[in-house]
Parts: structure tokens; C-alpha cells; sequence
């Protein structure tokens, strides 16, 4: 810190905080927030990726979330588990790379194997008392919502509630249960991971860094809300919004059917398809559950945004593009084509984002007002500090 005041305490920060502005210097850039801001986000729920990424027995995927690391697998009954990637012997991670398939997990330092469903299945010249039922791999909470694999390392994840029918009827209507993954991108930020959410919460940036993403989306246009109103929702997907409600256990979550320009269909540099349809009426859906995944669904194609947070400073965004389940690269869609508008618009955020995070270094920095553009990064910024300041020690003692 360059200030000459000793640094405020995390309490104090909270309650210096003036609603309808960003967040003080400190919350981007100390370690003590982050680590809190870590253990909020641990007990949440986070998209993970695609059914179709695990969609035989034994194929895994590994997600990372700042010191830890979930196995999400297939067992031989075809059901989806998540696992902490820990051996139970002594501690190394089980699964090493993204993705892969195998008959059983075994631990790549002594061998150690486990079934599919978590059970220890071998484990070398173990005394007599070993007993193998009492070192099963770890479980972790799972939820695959038509076809969205969200995951969480809380012991008590919290209740969806109306979030789950509402994301399930965004996934039904535009095809996701049977799509495939075409394509994953991943975009490091040198950037504290509540800049990268609000960038990612608010429009009022759209027109001056994103001019391919201004030129088929409403949504970049001043009073672009009102633009929606008497979009009738059709399709079976209705709006549905739990950003305002206090932190009474229910996860964040938000579904918003959103026109795209006269004359677009699709997200792509012409505004036409790009893929084989998926689903849809015309409008596309954006949709977030959980602090830190977002979904786009175009009636061609869908776009999952996950967010991951590494360091005070470092956070990873990854994009996975979904097409129809059957559609073949090539023939019926160019990975290029499909992957350009939000390639061109994540490098374009990356660079924004890293310039904010730099000026919030300086010494001049002050939290400024948001605009009338920016309700969403706003929501969240509120949002977050509630739930922030909710995890505080009590005056009794012990954090909620
Ligand atoms: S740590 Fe996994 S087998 Fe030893
Ligand atoms: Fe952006």
C-alpha cells in the first residue's frame, strides 16, 4: 500500500462502503480480502462444463479453484460424481491435466486406484488393520442442470431453489441437455476477479470496446432494459432474477431474454448463423448461476463463461462454445466463424480489465458512481459486499 494510514480492516472496509459505487482500493488488491472473498466463493456453486465432455463411464474432467481441484467423473451406473482430487494415502492430486478416461483413478505417486464411484479399490502392502471402506475419495456436491455441470466445495451448498427451473427451462428451450462442446478458450487477467465480474456485469463499456458485439446486440444500447419490454417469453423461458434477495442461502441467479439487432440471428460478424439450430425463438438468453458462471444462449449455438479466480491479481476466464450435439466442424459449422465474436470480445475484456486493475493501484484512485448502464455490475458489487460483511465474525463470536 502506498497510503500512509494503516491499512482499515476488512470490517472496516465493509462499512465504508458507499452503495451505487465500486468497491475501495483494497478489496482489488489485499490478500486478506481475497482469501475471505475464497472462502465465500468455496461454498458456492460453480459450472464446471458440459455433459458431453464425461459423457462415457470412466471419462473425468478436473476443475481448479484456487488451492483445490474437483474429479468430475462417470461411473459405470452413468452417474455424474465430483470428487476433491486428493489421494488418501498421502495427499497427491489423483487426476493430473484437464481431461482424460479411464477404467479406475489411479494415483499417479503410489499407485493407489479407486472405482469410478469413489470407492478404494487397491492399495498395495497396506498393514492388517487397513481398513479400504475408510479411505473412499472425498465427494463433493454435483448438479448437472440440463446438461451444466456445477459443482461445490461447501459442506453446505446453498438451496437453488427457482433457479434451477428457471436455468432448466433456458437449457431445454435452446438445446443445451443434447449439445456438444466445440470449442474451450481459456484468457489469464492480471486482474483482482471482482473487476473481471463487473466488466463482465455491465454494457456501458460494449460500445467503446466492443464494436462486433455493439453491431448484433441490443443489449449495448442505452436503456437496452426497456428495449426488452413486452418481449414475451416465450419458449418457455422466463426472466427470473435472485440478485436482490439477502443472503438467506439462496445462490445467486439470473436468466434475461435479450433481443439481438434487427436483421442479426446470431452472435457472428454478420449478424447470420453459424451453426444448426439448436432451439430458440429468435432472441438469445443470457443467464448466470453462482458468483462465478454466465451463460449465452444464441439459437445456434451457446456460450459458458467460466470465471476462476488464482490470485489477488490473477484471475482465469474460460470460454466453452456449445453446438447442436450432431453437428459435424467442417461441414456444419467453422471453428473460426463460431469462435470469433466472443474470442475477439474476451481479448478485447482482457485488455480493459488489466487497464482498470492498474489504475486501481494508484494512490488517486477513488471508488467512482455507476452509471445508469451499469445496474448489473452494481447488483453484484452490492451483493457481494452483503454477503461479505454476513461472513463477519458476530459479536458473539464465531462467522455464520
Ligand atoms: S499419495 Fe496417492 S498413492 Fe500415495
Ligand atoms: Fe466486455
Amino acid at each position: 500500500m502506498q497510503r500512509s494510514e494503516p491499512p482499515q480492516s476488512i470490517e472496516q472496509l465493509i462499512r465504508a462502503y458507499h452503495p451505487g459505487h465500486a468497491l475501495a482500493q483494497g478489496f482489488y488488491l489485499r490478500q486478506d480480502v481475497f482469501d475471505q472473498d475464497m472462502a465465500l466463493l468455496l461454498g458456492r456453486w460453480t459450472c464446471v462444463g458440459h455433459a458431453s465432455e464425461v459423457a462415457a463411464a470412466g471419462d473425468w474432467l478436473t476443475a481448479e479453484f484456487g488451492a483445490e481441484s474437483a474429479i468430475v467423473v462417470r461411473g459405470e451406473d452413468e452417474v455424474l460424481r465430483a470428487f476433491y482430487n486428493v489421494c488418501r494415502h498421502r495427499g497427491s492430486r489423483i487426476c493430473v491435466g484437464d481431461r482424460g478416461s479411464a477404467a479406475m483413478l489411479t494415483c499417479p505417486y503410489h499407485a493407489w486406484s479407486y472405482h469410478l464411484d469413489g470407492r478404494l479399490r487397491g492399495a498395495r502392502e497396506m498393514p492388517a488393520t487397513f481398513n479400504a471402506d475408510d479411505h473412499g475419495l472425498q465427494p463433493l456436491a454435483l448438479k448437472d442442470i440440463g446438461g451444466l455441470i456445477f459443482i461445490s466445495f461447501g459442506d453446505d451448498p446453498p438451496a437453488l431453489g427457482d433457479a434451477e427451473p428457471a436455468l432448466g427451462a433456458m437449457t431445454r428451450a435452446y438445446g443445451w441437455e443434447t449439445a456438444k462442446v466445440a470449442a474451450r478458450r481459456r484468457y489469464d487477467v492480471a486482474a483482482n476477479w471482482k473487476l473481471v465480474m463487473e466488466n463482465y456485469h455491465e454494457c456501458y463499456h460494449c460500445a467503446p470496446a466492443h464494436p462486433e458485439f455493439s453491431a448484433v446486440h441490443t443489449l449495448a444500447r442505452p436503456h437496452a432494459r426497456r428495449l426488452r419490454t413486452g418481449l414475451a417469453p416465450t419458449a418457455g423461458v422466463a426472466d427470473f432474477e435472485a440478485w436482490a434477495s439477502e443472503p438467506d442461502g439462496r445462490e445467486v441467479a439470473r436468466v434475461m431474454r435479450s433481443e439481438l439487432l434487427e436483421g442479426c440471428v446470431s452472435g457472428s460478424a454478420d449478424g447470420t448463423y453459424l451453426a444448426p439450430l439448436m432451439g430458440g425463438d429468435g432472441a438469445c438468453v443470457f443467464a448466470e448461476l453462482g458468483f462465478l458462471s454466465a451463460f449465452l444462449a444464441y439459437p445456434d449455438h451457446g456460450v459458458i463463461y467460466r470465471f476462476i479466480p488464482r490470485a489477488v491479481c490473477e484471475t482465469a476466464m474460460e470460454v466453452i462454445w456449445l453446438v447442436k450435439g450432431d453437428a459435424v466442424e467442417g461441414r456444419d459449422y467453422g471453428l473460426d466463424r463460431l469462435t470469433w465474436l466472443w474470442d475477439i470480445t474476451s481479448v478485447a475484456d482482457k485488455t480493459i480489465i488489466e487497464t482498470n486493475q492498474a489504475g486501481v493501484r494508484s494512490r488517486a484512485y477513488r471508488p467512482g458512481p455507476f452509471s445508469l448502464m451499469e445496474p448489473g455490475a452494481q447488483a453484484y458489487v452490492e451483493r457481494y459486499v452483503r454477503e461479505l460483511e454476513a461472513r463477519l465474525p458476530t459479536e458473539q463470536g464465531a462467522a455464520p
